[in-house]
């Protein structure tokens, strides 16, 4: 890690007023998950995007149901790491709004108490019967997902996790609060995202050309020829190392 750019960052986080992090798969890895493009990622390991089809869970919701057991350990064992508790360290020092938009449905933004976080391909934490609606905690449902099962309520209907599926529309009202702070943000970080599943990787757009933009990832991106700072380092040790030179 080099150190001039870990001084960079600290000296753009102190000048900064808004700032918007917007994260993806890779800003979990660090706390054990895999992501999805990457060399180690799922789509390397043999898990395909119909894995994450809504037409395929509709029809054969034991595809989607299989991979979460298959993952279920490392979804499980997942905690927060420097990295996400770093953006709590962050929101909390006076005069800077500090708000998350993340594309990952672990909930570890929010298990790290970051103030404001918009998760705009929904969350892992609920699940929604298809049939008579009732929702749960999808903890509540891991014995069944465990035993081999696709979970049902007692109406029979099949439990579907609140998150957003390739083929549904994300969640109107977060995706609009998401696309009002990168428009109202003078720093817009980058963390662990490739952009490449539209509309959450064309967010950057939003921004005003006044804002500063850091991309804080391994893999290459579209935003990168625009970016004032680019580091190829893992998120959560850079985070960690610029919000403790404040
Ligand atoms: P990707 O797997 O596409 O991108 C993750 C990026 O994070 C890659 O560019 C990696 O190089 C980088 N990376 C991995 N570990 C890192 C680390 N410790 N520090 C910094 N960078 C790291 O994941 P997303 O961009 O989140 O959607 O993928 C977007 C969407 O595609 C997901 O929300 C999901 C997926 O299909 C749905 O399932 C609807």
């Amino acid at each position: 890690m080099n150190p001039d750019d870990v001084h960079l960052l600290a000296g753009l986080f102190r000048q900064a007023r808004d700032i918007v992090f917007l994260t993806g798969a890779g800003m979990s890895t660090e706390s054990g998950i895999p992501d999805f493009r990457s060399p180690k990622g799922l789509y390397a390991a043999g898990v395909t995007e119909a894995v994450f089809d809504i037409e395929v869970f509709r029809s054969h919701p034991e595809v989607f149901y299989g991979f979460v057991r298959d993952y279920l350990p490392a979804f499980r064992a997942a905690r927060p790491h420097a990295g996400h508790r770093a953006i709590t360290t962050l929101a909390a020092r006076p005069f800077a709004n500090v708000s998350v938009i993340t594309q990952n449905i672990d909930s570890l933004h929010q298990d790290a108490r970051n103030p404001v976080v918009l998760p705009v391909h929904g969350s892992l934490a609920a699940s929604v019967c298809q049939s008579c609606g009732a929702r749960t905690p999808t903890a509540a449902l891991w014995p069944q997902i465990e035993s081999g099962h696709v979970p049902r309520h007692a109406c029979g209907g099949v439990f579907k996790p609140e998150v957003v599926f390739y083929g549904e529309v994300l969640p109107a009202e977060v995706f609009r609060a998401a696309s009002n702070r990168v428009y109202a943000a003078d720093l817009l970080v980058v963390c662990g995202t490739s952009l490449v599943v539209n509309p959450a990787g064309g967010l950057p757009r939003q921004r005003q050309p006044s804002c500063k933009t850091v991309i804080l990832n391994q893999g290459e991106t579209w935003l990168d020829a625009e970016a004032d700072l680019v580091l190829r380092e893992p998120a959560g040790v850079v985070l960690e190392a610029a919000v403790s030179r404040l």
